[in-house]
């Protein structure tokens, strides 16, 4: 007989993972929005050097690095959520919020986790499709909310459509939203954004929305991926002890703290490669609207293209899998005749353009 596992687990969605990862060096990985840059040596360094002490646990409260963020963004430590990834955040405030009978509104498509949290909790999922211009709509997204809600996601910039909304939409929003109704803000492609502006503009709502929490992350400017960090700015200390409450006590690892540490300290060369990034992705666009394909205006490190009618999705990622590019394929985000490119360096870009080309 087969072992018997829980109800939920039938429920909940395969994460579409991305392969490739096999397939040697010479192979452009724009599948998962991770940086093109590798870590900063000083930052392997402090990654390198805590290993030694490995036969200690970590320090369960985090303190270091907590105090790290906490004077970086101006609020007290005891609301910075730390995770193993943003993920490990959200899949926690799923657990700390949602059950049967609460509902979760977010916008689809979206961020492929975000289906898990109900599926994993037997919440209801409220999916709001994005407007015309593949944008959140947060009218739509206030119109769903009821008495039943615990939980809404907005992800700005949008993954996997790459868009941004402007702040003083969110914050609007934020005011017509219940108190006692959560929202995270996932701000993960936040830094990659020019239309956001400043993008520590909103930790300013954080004062007087309790409710909110920003999600943000090493993985994506920082191009800690690998190393798995995310951490969250929280409007209430609720929110920080309710997700520590529902997960084990060591969550991220030395290594891990101490990159994420080490790299804080580089804020300079960080923002370098940001901007770096944002002229890199500015140039892809350009180059793949010139083949006469539609891209929506990116605010991240990736973009986002509709094929032409006459493309089948299918043909088109295998065709470039087979000239060593890997891109994620709409229909497995929630947008058939779709794709989503992450930025890459120059070479890897023009890889991909090359290839597109060739297969259009
Ligand atoms: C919108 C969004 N949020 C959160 C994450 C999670 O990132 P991580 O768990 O690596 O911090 C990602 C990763 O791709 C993402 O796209």
């Amino acid at each position: 007989m087969p072992i018997e596992f829980a109800e939920r687990i039938r429920r909940i969605p395969v994460y579409p993972v991305a392969g490739g990862y096999d397939l040697g060096e010479d192979i452009a990985m724009l599948a998962s929005n991770e940086s093109c840059f590798a870590p900063l040596g000083a930052v392997v360094e402090a990654a390198q050097r805590v290993i030694a002490g490995g036969n200690r646990y970590p320090d369960p409260s985090y303190s270091v690095l907590r105090g790290a963020l906490a004077d970086r963004y101006g609020l007290q430590p005891d609301r910075i959520a730390l995770g193993n990834g943003s993920c490990d955040i959200l899949l926690a405030a799923g657990e700390a919020l949602l059950e049967p009978g609460a509902e979760v509104v977010y916008a689809w498509p979206s961020f492929s986790v975000y289906p898990h949290l109900a599926a994993a909790s037997g919440a209801r999922a409220i999916e709001v499709p994005l407007d015309a211009d593949d944008r959140h709509d947060l009218d739509a997204i206030a119109s769903e909310i009821t008495v039943a809600t615990r939980l809404v996601l907005i992800c700005n910039p949008n993954n996997p459509t790459s868009t941004a909304i402007g702040l003083e939409q969110v914050e609007r929003f934020l005011d017509g939203v219940s108190p006692n109704v959560c929202v995270i803000l996932d701000e993960a492609y936040a830094e990659f954004s020019l239309a956001l502006g400043d993008p520590y503009a909103s930790i300013e709502l954080l004062r007087r929305h309790p409710n909110l929490v920003l999600l943000r992350t090493f993985s994506k400017v920082y191009g800690l991926a690998g190393l798995r960090v995310g951490y969250a700015l929280c409007g209430s200390v609720d929110f920080r002890v309710a997700v520590d409450q529902v997960r084990q006590p060591f969550y991220l690892g030395i290594a891990a703290q101490a990159a994420a540490l080490e790299a804080l300290r580089h804020q300079d060369e960080v923002e370098r490669r940001v901007e770096r990034t944002i002229a890199l992705r500015l140039a892809l666009e350009e180059t793949v609207r010139g083949l006469g394909v539609w891209v929506a205006e990116s605010d991240a490190n990736f973009i986002w293209l509709h094929l032409p009618e006459e493309a089948v999705e299918e043909d088109v990622v295998r065709g470039l899998a087979e000239r060593r590019v890997l891109v994620r394929a709409g229909g497995s985000l929630g947008r058939d005749g779709a794709l989503r490119v992450t930025v890459g360096t120059e070479g890897e870009n023009e890889r991909f353009v090359g290839a597109l080309a060739e297969l259009l």
